[in-house]
């Protein structure tokens, strides 16, 4: 057996490779699995990092071939090098995996290659053992951080050519004619835009009756509307409920969600998008008796203990919401509990951001929450129409709003739909971790002309007294 390691991390996405960093630079002896070929997990190779490199240049398209002019500048004959544009996206993949590994060399931490399997729990008592690649290592604390996949549809085969996840997506080499996504959330509608903007005629089929469940209402609404007019159609409250791959097309059967009359829809690609589950093949954590949940999500008590001494687990194998940096909060707090600290995660103040044009971001409660929940809340509006800078931009569409509590003017709940969006959300985010008023938020003084000046403005009309509108 080789030497103990104080905490063996299994993983190396932004739960697992920030949890073994951290742990290493509170002194600890670190170890990290990775059966990838690079580190960084689904967020750096397949996920964040490739989706908003394309995001970007699928946008600096879309704007010089629609958006130019208005500004006075004349371009003729734009293409898309679609070869070069995923070229691209390597490299910064490249960029940010190897940075990783830049890092654990820099904080010590050994990166075991291969899977890792949990051989045995460390106990009260002894060591734990994982084995990588056959050989074992001792440890006195286990971390799994092993994420998440894409979650299957029956009768909708993936061969990630035609038929794809949002791996597949990635890695197109044509702009496909028809792209029809199952599903109309986060990964549906950043990937539907890419390649909406790069050509393809896009159709979300989402089965519930609006797009991104979970976003506040009326953001939720704005959103399917200005998506709607940059040409992506929706088919809301529908079922897709197989895929014939056999023909030169891929023909779609849909339904009603609730039954009916099922139809056909053709495709030339397919983006099966419609959530992503716990990921722990392998693993032996099922052996080693750590429990999960009805959804297969390791189970976890405030510290990201699971039901077995010794072993821990954060990001997307356990419940929140499927972010890097919730996964990397938690990596973090748990690597404090682990050397004797005592770390926290604010699972009330973390942001969503959907990263398409406009951006939509949001943190706290929506207001159909606030509802749910019998609160008594005010609301504060502010539109980019509105704001100079967004003026400047040409980007007016889309809004803020601020939900205070009635009572003690508390936020508790911000929503953002426009440019720029999930950078602005940050200052509500910090805002809220402070507990503090839309007053006070109001009482800042912003900039002028910059975005942020619609975030003062919200909270401004929380008690009616914007002053641009
Ligand atoms: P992962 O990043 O999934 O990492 C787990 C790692 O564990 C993997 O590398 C896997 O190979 C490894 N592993 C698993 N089992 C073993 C084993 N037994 N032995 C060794 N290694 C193992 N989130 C955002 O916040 N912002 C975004 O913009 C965003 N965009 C996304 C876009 C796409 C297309 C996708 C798919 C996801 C996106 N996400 C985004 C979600 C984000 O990627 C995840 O929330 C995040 O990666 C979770 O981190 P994690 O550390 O829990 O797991
Ligand atoms: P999602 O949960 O965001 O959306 C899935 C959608 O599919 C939902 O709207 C759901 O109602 C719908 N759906 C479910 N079953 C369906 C069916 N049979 N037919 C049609 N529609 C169906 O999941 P998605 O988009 O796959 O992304 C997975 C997760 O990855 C996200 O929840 C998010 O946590 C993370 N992610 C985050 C991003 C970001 O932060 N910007 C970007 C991409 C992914």
């Amino acid at each position: 057996m080789a030497d103990a390691f104080d905490v063996i991390v299994i993983g190396s996405g932004p739960g697992g490779y920030v949890c073994a960093i951290r742990a290493a630079q509170l002194g600890l002896r670190v170890a990290c699995v990775e059966k990838r070929a690079t580190l960084g997990g689904t967020c750096l190779n397949v996920g964040c990092i490739p989706s908003k490199a394309l995001m970007q240049s699928s946008e600096n398209f879309h704007e010089t071939v629609h958006s130019w002019k208005d500004h006075g500048i004349m371009v003729e004959g734009v293409t898309i090098d679609l070869a070069r544009m995923q070229a691209r996206k390597a490299g910064v993949v490249s960029a940010n995996v190897k940075g990783v590994e830049f890092l654990f060399k820099k904080n010590k931490v050994t990166w075991l290659k291969g899977e890792g399997r949990i051989a045995a729990a460390p106990g009260p008592e002894g060591l734990g053992r994982v084995t990588v690649g056959g050989t074992d290592y001792a440890t006195r604390h286990i971390v799994i951080a092993t994420g998440s996949e894409s979650i299957p549809l029956p009768g909708v085969a993936v061969d990630e050519k035609r038929i794809v996840t949002s791996t597949g997506a990635l890695e197109l080499d044509a702009v496909p004619k028809h792209m029809v996504v199952i599903g109309g959330g986060y990964i549906g509608l950043e990937l539907g835009s890419v390649w909406r903007r790069l050509g393809s005629e896009v159709t979300v089929v989402e089965f519930l009756d609006r797009v991104v469940p979970g976003m506040d209402g009326e953001v939720g609404k704005a959103f399917e509307r200005l998506l709607g007019k940059q040409g992506i159609k929706f088919r809301l409250s529908t079922k897709v409920t197989k895929a014939d791959s056999s023909g030169a097309r891929v023909a779609l059967t849909l339904e009603p969600a609730k039954g009916g009359a099922a139809e056909t829809l053709e495709a030339d690609v397919v983006l099966l998008a419609i959530g992503r589950r716990a990921y722990t093949e392998g693993l032996g954590a099922r052996e080693a008796g750590v429990a999960t949940d009805e959804r297969g999500r390791v189970r976890i008590d405030a510290h990201w203990a699971t039901n077995v001494p010794g072993i821990h687990a954060i990001g997307d194998v356990i419940a929140g919401p499927m972010l890097a940096h919730k996964a990397e909060e938690e990596g973090v707090a748990l690597a404090e509990c682990l050397a004797g600290q005592a770390g926290h995660v604010n699972y009330d103040v973390i942001p969503g951001v959907v990263y398409t044009w406009p951006e939509v971001a949001s943190i706290g409660r929506t207001e159909e929450q606030l509802k749910e929940d019998g609160v008594a809340y005010a609301v504060g509006k502010f539109p980019f129409t509105a704001n100079g800078r967004a003026r400047a931009m040409g980007a007016t569409d889309g809004f803020v709003k601020i939900l205070a509590d009635k009572a003690t003017d508390r936020i508790l709940g911000a929503h953002i739909i426009g440019p720029d969006a999930g950078t602005l959300i940050a200052e509500l985010a910090t805002a809220m971790e402070f507990g503090a008023s839309s007053e006070d938020v109001a009482r800042i003084c912003h900039a002028h002309p910059t975005l942020s000046e619609a975030v003062k403005e919200a909270a401004l009309a929380v008690e009616g007294r914007a002053i641009h509108i």
